[in-house]
């Protein structure tokens, strides 16, 4: 089992997607074991994406990510990085394949939607920084006799 983060950006939030968004995974049979909605400080949003740092698109993506509440999740499940990637789609929604997220709700990339780790070490360490010392949920589903061979 894998546990990865996923953060519905400002965007999704505004354009009142909280729900269509977060029925993708649970219908894909990922697990919820922690789910918030909260405003981003500029502190935050810096430690969070400090590897694109110095890089052109910096300052926008601060902006954006802190322009508006975001809800960020906890999905648990086998091989759920990958699986909550290939949901999300390619960073730029043009690119993205039809039936991901970034495809069937966006086009360009600075109101791409979704964040989603992208490894077993920023998936440990984003769900660090943005969970903390808030325990996530451990629980078992009754229905997952029916989703997980
Ligand atoms: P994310 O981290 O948000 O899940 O997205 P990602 O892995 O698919 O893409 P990444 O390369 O990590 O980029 C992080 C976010 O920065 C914005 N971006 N803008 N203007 C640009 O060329 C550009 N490139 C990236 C996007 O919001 C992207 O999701
Ligand atoms: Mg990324």
């Amino acid at each position: 089992m894998e546990r990865t983060l996923i953060i519905l950006k400002p965007d999704a939030v505004q354009r009142g997607l909280i729900g269509a968004l977060v029925s993708r995974f649970e219908q894909r049979g990922l697990k919820i074991v922690g789910l918030r909605l909260l405003a981003v400080s500029r502190e935050l949003a810096h430690r969070h994406y400090a590897v694109h740092e110095g890089k052109p698109f910096f300052a926008g993506l601060i902006d954006y990510i802190t322009s508006g509440p975001v809800v960020v999740m906890a999905a648990e499940g086998p091989n759920a990085i990958a699986v909550v990637r290939s949901t999300v789609g390619a960073t730029r929604p043009g690119e993205a394949a039809p039936g991901t997220i970034r495809a069937d709700y966006g086009l360009t990339v600075g109101r791409n939607l979704v964040h989603a780790s992208d490894g077993p070490e920023t998936a440990a360490a984003e769900l660090d920084l943005w969970f903390g010392a808030d325990a996530l949920a451990d629980y078992t589903r009754d229905v997952d006799r029916w989703i997980l061979e």
